[in-house]
Order: C-alpha cells, then sequence, then structure tokens
C-alpha cells in the first residue's frame, strides 16, 4: 500500500472548491432501544462542536454503533432529540458521509465509478466535473492509478481507502466511521489512521469515529468518549492534548499518549469488569 505523498493538495479550484463546512451535532435526553431488545441508552447526551474529532470508545454491545445510526438518522430516538446543524437527523441530509466496516463498494463499478457514485446521487456537479472531482479524491487517498481496478482486484486496504474517497468526495460536513480500519492488519490500519488525519485537516469536517482500539483512539481524537455497558451511556470522557499534526512513531512515544493510554486501559478494564 502506497502512503498518500506529503506534498498531496486537497482538490482544488479547478473543480468545486472545498467548503471546509463541518456540522455541529447535539443529542439532548436521548431514550433508544432496538425493537424487542433491552434499553440502549436512557437520558443520553452528548454534543460534538464543528470541526471537531470525536472518537467512541468501547466494548463490543455498548452501543457504539447504535448511537452512530442514531445519529445518521437511520434510528429515530424513543424519546430525545438528535441534531446535526440545529435539525433532526436525517439519512438522506446532505452534510452526512458514512464509513462502514466493511467497505461496501459496487462491485461492479470501478474504484473511480465508486467514487463517482456518490457525487452522482448528490446531484450537484455535472458528470465531467464528478469525474474530475472523483478522480481528486482517489489521487487524495493514494490510489489514482487504480481507478480503472474493480474492487475484487484492491486488496482490503485499497478497498477501504475508495471507501474514504467515495464518503468525502462530497465534502460532507459530517463524517461517521464505524470501526473502518478493524478488519486491517495493524500497519495498515496505523497507515490509515496517519492518512484520515491529512484529510481531516485538508477537508475540516465534524468526525465521529468508532473504534475498541485505545491507541487508534488516542492518535485520532480531540476527544475520546468511552461508553459503558448499556444502557450506562457515557462511562468517561478524555481530551486528547496532544499537538497536531501527529506522526505515528511521534505521536505513540508522547508522554502524553503514554499518560493517556494508562488512563483509558483503566477506564476499560473498569467498563468490561462491570460487563462481566
Ligand atoms: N437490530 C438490532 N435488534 C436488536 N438488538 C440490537 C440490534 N442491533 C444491536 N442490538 C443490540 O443493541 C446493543 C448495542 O449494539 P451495538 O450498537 O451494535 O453495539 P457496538 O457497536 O458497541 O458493538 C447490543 O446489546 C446489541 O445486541
Ligand atoms: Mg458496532
Amino acid at each position: 500500500m502506497s502512503a498518500l505523498p506529503a506534498s498531496s493538495a486537497p482538490p482544488g479550484p479547478s473543480n468545486a472548491p472545498i467548503q471546509r463546512a463541518a456540522a455541529s451535532l447535539a443529542l439532548a435526553d436521548v431514550d433508544f432501544r432496538h425493537p424487542g431488545g433491552r434499553a440502549v441508552f436512557r437520558g443520553l447526551h452528548l454534543a460534538a462542536a464543528p470541526g471537531e474529532f470525536l472518537v467512541l470508545l468501547g466494548p463490543s454491545g455498548c452501543g457504539k454503533s447504535t448511537l452512530l445510526n442514531l445519529l445518521a438518522g437511520f434510528l429515530a430516538p424513543d424519546s430525545g432529540s438528535v441534531a446535526v446543524n440545529g435539525h433532526a437527523a436525517r439519512p438522506e441530509m446532505p452534510e452526512l458521509g458514512y464509513v462502514f466496516q466493511q467497505p461496501q463498494l459496487f462491485p461492479w463499478l470501478s474504484a473511480l465509478d465508486n467514487v463517482q457514485f456518490g457525487l452522482k446521487t448528490a446531484g450537484r456537479l455535472a458528470p465531467a466535473a464528478q469525474r474530475a472531482k472523483a478522480l481528486d479524491f482517489l489521487r487524495l487517498v493514494g490510489l489514482e492509478d487504480a481507478a480503472a481496478l474493480w474492487p475484487h482486484q484492491l486488496s482490503g486496504g485499497m478497498r477501504q481507502r475508495v471507501a474514504l474517497a467515495r464518503a468525502l468526495a462530497p465534502e460532507p460536513a459530517l463524517l461517521l466511521a464505524d470501526e473502518p480500519f478493524a478488519a486491517l492488519d495493524a500497519i495498515s490500519r496505523r497507515r490509515m489512521n496517519e492518512e484520515l488525519l491529512r484529510l481531516w485537516a485538508a477537508l475540516g469536517q465534524t468526525v465521529v469515529f468508532v473504534t475498541h482500539d485505545i491507541e487508534e483512539a488516542i492518535f485520532l481524537a480531540d476527544r475520546i468518549v468511552v461508553l459503558g455497558r448499556a444502557p450506562a451511556g457515557i462511562a468517561a470522557e478524555f481530551r486528547v492534548d496532544l499537538p497536531r499534526p501527529r506522526q505515528l512513531l511521534e505521536t505513540s512515544r508522547h508522554p502524553r499518549f503514554l499518560a493517556l493510554r494508562d488512563q483509558l486501559l483503566e477506564c476499560i478494564a473498569h467498563v468490561t469488569e462491570s460487563l462481566a
């Protein structure tokens, strides 16, 4: 997998300019249970500022995916409110980009066509401009040479980069990512983390990123929200005051990184103890 060259510029003014829009998020007093299931959230409050990189961390089953699906408007709260930019969340909102754990690419479309698909459905650009912009975003994730390849010809990491390019090309004000790199090997995952931060620095959207990996959480986040056993909701919050831009080796050796890792290990141990 080739790393994104440090000199890569974000898509330039030749196409639609980057808007650098970022969404605010607010969940207030949210109750939710899946039909026939137990309560996942009771009275949950959570907010994110425009441009914030928020990481949700917690053990399996604590409600991370449910929370993302509420933010995306795929699920509606039983009571309380979920607002994106002050309006009730709904799946067709133009602000939204979503990356899933398994890259959901269309197998019958090339890498480039997969990225262009998101722009077609957004419907704001003429086809030639869509194509140019799709190529810009493939370049941004280091895959311009793979534009004509089919998903089955790509490695897992490359597929996830295409999925990321597809989600980012319409310049979402809010990027929701549900353990997007969990299926990758440790080295590819670290590289993708670094690249995601580079893209985020260029594009400036609000991000809610789900993981159960403590080091990934610290490396990426402005703020980490740890979820406890459902329906406990938020068990703890950590502000990650590490300098940016972050680099793999340098950041993971930083004394604050190591201190945060200890605190989070302890916190997660408590949370999982209460799960037993
Ligand atoms: N579609 C569903 N129907 C019923 N229960 C569900 C459904 N999806 C998730 N759950 C339950 O809701 C809880 C939270 O699940 P989920 O949000 O997927 O957790 P996480 O992503 O943190 O692993 C779990 O107890 C899970 O079993
Ligand atoms: Mg999940």
